[in-house]
């Protein structure tokens, strides 16, 4: 799988880039990430990225010619192929003067199967919501395309153009979408096969797979306590098994793994209420909760 990122702080992504998982994914060509500088898209003295957005207020704007110029550079056409006559009639383009001559459009790309075709995202806190789902949706994807947005905003008509969808990392304001994008890689490529050291890692932690796409081993230790199904994972122990005058819970010392699994589920019910109430609906409505699990809410509840 291969990332491309777009973005006027290309030194960002160094430090990203080579440490843990990622450079170990690097380094055995399971993924593939080429950071763009926009300024080497730019044609002026000044190297220009930026301007006054039209209307007035605060801040700038990322120029589209760039971004375009280097999207094209990737061999990234503009998403919407419009036939000559009805480019200024269409719905999309009432009041916007064509950006782009017809000639321009590639109708090879706009027809790709969806596999074959590089998915375009613009970073910004205007996008919708980046969840472990998307990040899964991504990862079956051969190329994605991060659109870093920087100052007030990028010029709407890149992302009218070229994105296939707008992400946001969370409801707060980063300075840049660099952090963003840098979150979509790191969730995405470690859901690749062969970045984590152990293939089910991925599935048993918190957001992972339903309970009833997993495989649950029934004889020898179990991996864990199922799928976290919608839930939030249950929390780590390791050696001392006392630290700091805390046991660990005695449930994970003596071997019993029917034991072992109801503490891990209990626990993923506690937390997931007292952080996540709203997952733990979810999960109800969705009926990926056991009798047993809504009795122990229910004592939960009453604690
Ligand atoms: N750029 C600024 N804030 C952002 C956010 N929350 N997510 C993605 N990109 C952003």
């Amino acid at each position: 799988m291969r990332f491309d990122v777009l973005t006027i702080f290309p030194g960002f992504f160094s430090g990203f880039l080579e440490n843990g998982i990622l450079r170990r994914a690097l380094v055995e060509g399971l993924v593939e990430v080429a950071v763009h500088d926009l300024r080497n898209f730019t044609h002026d003295r000044h190297r220009t990225v930026d301007d006054r957005p039209f209307g007035g207020g605060e801040g700038m704007v990322l120029k589209p010619q760039p971004i375009a110029e280097a999207l094209a550079s990737l061999g990234i056409e503009p998403k919407i192929v419009r036939p000559a006559a009805t480019v200024e009639s269409s719905a999309l383009y009432q009041g916007m003067t064509s950006v782009m001559p017809t000639s321009a459009l590639n109708e090879d790309w706009a027809l790709a199967p969806a596999e074959s075709r590089p998915t375009v995202i613009l970073l910004s806190a205007q996008g919708r919501p980046f969840t472990q789902a998307l990040a899964r949706e991504l990862a079956s994807r051969n190329r994605v395309v991060l659109i870093c947005g920087r100052y007030e905003g990028v010029d709407e008509r890149i992302n009218t153009l070229y994105c296939d969808m707008e992400l946001s990392i969370g409801d707060y304001v980063l300075s840049g979408g660099e952090l963003a994008a840098a979150v979509v890689i790191d969730a995405t490529m470690r859901l690749l096969p062969g970045v984590l050291g152990n293939e089910a890692s991925s599935e048993f932690e918190s957001f992972g797979a339903a309970d009833s796409d997993i495989a649950t081993e029934v004889d020898g230790v179990p991996r864990s306590q199922h799928g976290a199904g919608g839930l939030l994972d249950y929390p780590h122990y390791t050696r001392p098994a006392e630290f700091a005058g805390l046991q660990v819970p005695a449930p994970l010392l003596n071997g019993d793994h029917q034991a072992i699994r109801r503490w891990r589920r209990e626990q993923q019910l506690r937390k997931t209420l007292a952080n996540r109430p709203d997952l733990l609906e979810q999960a109800k409505r969705f009926g990926a909760l056991s009798q047993k699990d809504l009795e122990f809410i229910e004592r939960l509840d009453t604690e």
